[in-house]
């Protein structure tokens, strides 16, 4: 598998730092070690399952074998953690522009994380940040998406709201071809990430199919009501609560669901 996504990334440097694991507990964790460990900007993990693959709030990632790309990518941005406010919206940026490669068609993106076609979530972002003396020492983007499920590979509760890649584009997508442009569209996102940050959530707004819509707001034990409105370039998004009060949330505040459902 190694071999087959290195043979696709051509002269992308970050194939000399890439590392397979047949196995492994989570993707994200062990780049966290490694990079604490010193490990450089552009090392990739990648695994052909992971027993403990994590999600935003505390959630689990399925991540059966073989079935989907799960992977980490360790980033050493030289800049202060309010610069990078944006870097979990650039990373999903970057997932539609990779499907959309290898399978042919565009995702679109729940705010803020989650990859998703016709009312499935095909995949999500889990970005995790760590500080040094107010600098960033570095970033994990973790990145997991459904590649060759069909409906029944998921478990009952999740068929309804659960889809791969190939599912969507209605023919077999290799996990090797999807990642290899994962990897290819982060390194491009990477590169723009901080002087092309208009642009980048130019593209998110247009990608993002919560905006305009009804949605819940979900804090704690609290649900509202609302619209969604705008999101700004630090990803934050505004609503408009039934009651006509706007209010700007961010993802480590709130969540979003759809109000009949998921989407
Ligand atoms: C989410 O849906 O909330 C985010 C899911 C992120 C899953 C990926 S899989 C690779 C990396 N390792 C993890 O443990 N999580 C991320």
């Amino acid at each position: 598998m190694k071999e087959k996504i290195l043979s696709r990334l051509e002269d992308c440097p970050w194939g000399n730092t890439l590392y397979w694991f047949d196995s492994i507990d989570s993707t994200n964790t062990r780049a966290k070690a490694m990079a604490a460990d010193g490990a450089p900007h552009g090392t990739v993990l990648i695994a052909g399952s992971q027993t403990g693959g994590r999600g935003r709030l505390g959630r689990s990632f399925q991540s059966p074998e073989g079935m989907g790309v799960y992977l980490s990518v360790i980033l050493r941005p030289q800049c202060p953690p309010a610069d990078l406010m944006h870097l979990t919206c650039a990373a999903a940026v970057a997932m539609c522009d990779a499907v959309e490669q290898a399978a042919g068609f565009r995702p679109g993106i729940k705010w803020t994380n989650d990859i998703v076609y016709r009312n499935k979530k095909l995949g999500g972002i889990l970005t995790e940040l760590s500080l040094d003396a107010g600098n960033v020492a570095y970033a994990i983007v973790g990145i997991g998406i459904n590649c060759l499920q069909e409906e029944t590979d998921f478990p009952p509760e999740l068929q309804s709201m659960a889809g791969s890649v190939s599912m969507a584009a209605g023919k077999v997508i290799l996990p090797h071809i999807l990642a290899a442009d994962m990897i290819l569209a982060i390194k491009k996102t990477s590169d723009a990430l901080l002087s092309e940050k208009a642009a980048i959530m130019a593209s998110y707004r247009k990608d993002c199919i919560t905006l305009g819509k009804d949605v819940s707001v979900v804090r704690a034990e609290e649900i509202r009501h609302a619209t969604a409105l705008d999101i700004d370039d630090d990803g934050a998004l505004t609503v408009r609560y039934h009651d006509g009060s706007l209010q700007t949330v961010t993802s480590g505040e709130v969540s979003i669901r759809g109000m009949y459902g998921y989407i």
